[in-house]
């Protein structure tokens, strides 16, 4: 069987490199004794340059997508490369052309989850995509060998590299917020478009994959409470850091009975916590099951080798099936109710910019409204607030309002 690679950039050189270029033991895979297959290569890349360098030539890049699905030799298609409609679009010809796909891309599948996977079934072909969620962490194999034993019913973690790259930059170097993100962007973690990564899309979609699989139903990326980490400023690293605690951008989903609670926020961690000391393009995934309790899942999130490490285990999943495997489906018809954040509590901290006399009065009298003030810091322009333990959709709420008398504000609940 051939393999056919859509997109040759960070993801997708590092495919090409594992399995064409001899990186790494994926063709020792194929040459043991008894079984002497040679070793499946991506014969085409799918590339908007056709002059593009692959560093062998085996591979030919094309530019035409029929050049793939009209090809009877290849039967994998790996489709790396990012975006939403054309990938969605490749992605489903391949399956309706009868080819197993492979994927990283988790705006295509946690929007078209369902879809795809029947659209897979119906052909006798096979979706996989554990890369789509926590790079090169092997999380959606796991929670599928832990869900036929436990029921699941909480999943937290932080779920983008490049934000905690950011972060990470930010608490240990005191370094600026755009200018980490520009490295992050020539390392090769961000997506094409980091807006994605900075105002939560990124998180919310991997959050809603593994929460549609472990709840059983279609959770979407609308469904996921989000807000952005963006308001980040050196001072509140610097305060909070001075109170004991690091900021994460945190995903976090509940299922009580059958109300299921999401939240993708700036969150507060105890210094010595396992959580402040992700770092980097580390993530930590957790999931709890009602039989094994928590479980805990670390590595690299993003970047290209990890990450192509992750796409290429699925590829030699498919190589190695046998040919009467039965296809493997995901329930997911669970009506749930989507409860919002309310589940969520905890003090919070807050800092506002004073820009006008009466701002100060302001912000305190708004968080009075809420949560008792725990701690009041006033320094020059800025004031620092710690409030009493408060639901997460009350402190929303209350900052929602806040934000059109006193713009400039960050806040983070405290995770205890
Ligand atoms: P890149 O932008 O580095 O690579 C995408 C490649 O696809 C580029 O070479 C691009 O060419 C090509 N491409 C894009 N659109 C088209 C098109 N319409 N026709 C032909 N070629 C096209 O992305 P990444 O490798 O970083 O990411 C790929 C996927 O993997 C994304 O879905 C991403 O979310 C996911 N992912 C990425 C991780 C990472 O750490 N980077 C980790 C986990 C998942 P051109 O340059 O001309 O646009
Ligand atoms: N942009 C993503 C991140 C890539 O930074 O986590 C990995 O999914």
């Amino acid at each position: 069987m051939n393999i056919a690679l859509l997109g040759h950039g960070t993801i997708g050189s590092g495919v090409y490199e594992l399995i064409n270029l001899n990186k790494g033991k994926f063709s020792g895979n194929f040459t043991d004794i008894e079984n002497r297959r040679s070793s499946p290569v991506i014969t085409k890349v799918l590339e908007r340059d056709a002059s593009k360098d692959l560093g062998d030539t085996v591979g030919k890049v094309v530019t035409d997508p029929k050049e793939i699905l009209e090809d009877d030799s290849i039967g994998l298609v790996v489709a790396l490369m990012g975006g939403m409609d054309f990938e969605y679009e490749m992605i489903k010809a391949c399956l309706k052309a009868k080819k197993h796909v492979v994927t990283a891309n988790k705006a295509v599948i946690s929007e078209y989850f369902q879809e795809l996977l029947n659209l897979a079934e119906e052909n006798g072909v096979v979706l996989r995509y554990e890369a789509s969620v926590g790079g090169g962490i092997p999380i959606i194999g796991s929670l599928k060998e832990e869900m036929k034993i436990n029921r699941v019913t909480e999943i937290k973690g932080i779920l983008n590299g490049t934000t905690n790259f950011i972060l990470s930059k930010m608490t240990e170097e005191g370094a600026d917020f755009a200018d980490t993100l520009a490295l992050a962007q020539s390392i090769g973690f961000a997506e094409a478009d980091p807006t994605a990564d900075v105002e939560g899309y990124d998180v919310s979609r991997k959050l809603s994959i593994l929460s549609s699989m472990a709840y059983e139903s279609i959770i979407r990326d609308e469904d996921v409470y989000k807000r952005g980490m963006t308001d980040v400023r050196a001072v509140d690293i610097e305060m909070t850091g001075s109170l004991g605690y690091t900021i994460k951008y945190l995903g976090h989903s509940i299922l009580e009975e059958n109300d299921l609670y999401t939240t993708v926020e700036p969150v507060l961690f105890k210094e010595a916590s396992i959580m402040s000391n992700v770092n980097s393009e580390f993530n930590i995934i957790s999931i709890t099951g009602d039989i094994i309790g928590e479980l805990q899942f670390y590595g690299k999130g993003a970047g290209k080798d990890a990450t192509a490490n992750a796409v290429v285990g699925d590829v030699l999943y498919i190589l190695n099936m046998d040919a009467d495997r039965k296809p493997e489906s995901l329930r997911l018809g669970r009506n749930l109710n989507k409860a919002g954040t309310s589940i969520f509590k905890g003090k919070y901290y807050l800092r506002a910019n004073l820009v006008k006399q009466e701002d100060l009065d302001r912000v305190l009298a708004a968080v009075e409204t809420v949560a008792d003030r725990k701690t009041v810091i006033v320094n020059e322009d800025k004031v620092f607030v710690v409030t009493s333990v408060i639901a997460a959709d009350r402190f929303n709420e209350m900052t929602e309002l806040l934000q059109k008398e006193v713009p400039e504000i960050f806040y983070a609940r405290i995770y205890e």
